[in-house]
């Protein structure tokens, strides 16, 4: 399967230099069929968070970014539904958008019966209405869209006052790497909001079930 998260990146993804940073008309995504990925996504243990000791670091980093009291999460490329999930768990009402219908079909398996809702749509663009949201959450997506500067712009425009964005990136690979690197994205980002906050999240061996070499990190910030 195609795997971000390899010590180096696999045939799906792999590139020459960073696309989707230097070249906001290539978007590595495309490239990659998700809908044949959906069935064995989860076996990542960072994907399908069925370590107790991966889930619980991934639920305790959630616990500290998104607010304490029960709000409106946007989880956008939501893949299976695995973060979307921990939200709910922690009282959040979830939206997910992902292109992938087979995507978007295991997410809503994973979510049955719990307060979510997930839609097939362009994250660059959700069909979300006039409907407006407390939290943007994105995990490993931002990276593959083109133009990510103008989707940052968009993604502020979906939420309320006061609201976030939770966004977990990284650099992947060593010999071609792939992603954005922090200092691009905060860059991005901290004009858009009033305060920013780079995590770097690569020493923390719990969130991806084995050690990492490569930039791992998360951008919180407020509108
Ligand atoms: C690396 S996976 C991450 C899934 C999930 N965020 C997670 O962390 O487990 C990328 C996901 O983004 C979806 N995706 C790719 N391009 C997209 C786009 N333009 N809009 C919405 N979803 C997209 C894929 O279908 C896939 O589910």
């Amino acid at each position: 399967m195609t795997n971000i998260d390899d010590g180096e990146t696999s045939r799906g993804l792999e590139t020459p230099k960073n696309p989707a940073v230097d070249d906001p008309s290539n978007t590595p995504s495309q490239a990659v069929d998700w809908d044949a990925e959906a069935a064995a996504f989860d076996d990542e243990p960072d994907h399908g968070l069925r370590d107790p000791v991966v889930r619980e670091a991934w639920a305790a980093r959630l616990r500290d970014w998104l607010p304490s009291r029960a709000r409106d999460v946007l989880d956008l490329g939501c893949g299976t539904g695995s973060l979307s999930l921990l939200a709910t768990e922690q009282g959040h009402r979830v939206t997910g958008v992902d292109t992938s219908p087979a995507m978007v079909a295991l997410a809503r398996a994973k979510l049955a019966g719990r307060p979510a809702v997930f839609l097939v749509g362009d994250a660059a663009a959700p069909p979300v209405g006039e409907e407006r949201f407390d939290v943007v959450l994105v995990r490993h997506l931002l990276w593959t869209l083109p133009d990510p500067g103008r989707v940052l712009r968009h993604w502020c425009g979906l939420l309320r006052p006061g609201g976030r964005l939770v966004l977990v990136e990284g650099v992947w690979g060593t010999v071609s790497p792939v992603g954005i690197p922090a200092e691009r994205l905060y860059e991005l980002v901290a004009p858009l909001v009033s305060d920013a906050v780079v995590h770097p999240l690569g020493d923390d061996t719990r969130l991806w079930g084995r050690k990492v070499e490569d930039e791992r990190y998360a951008v919180l910030a407020r509108l």
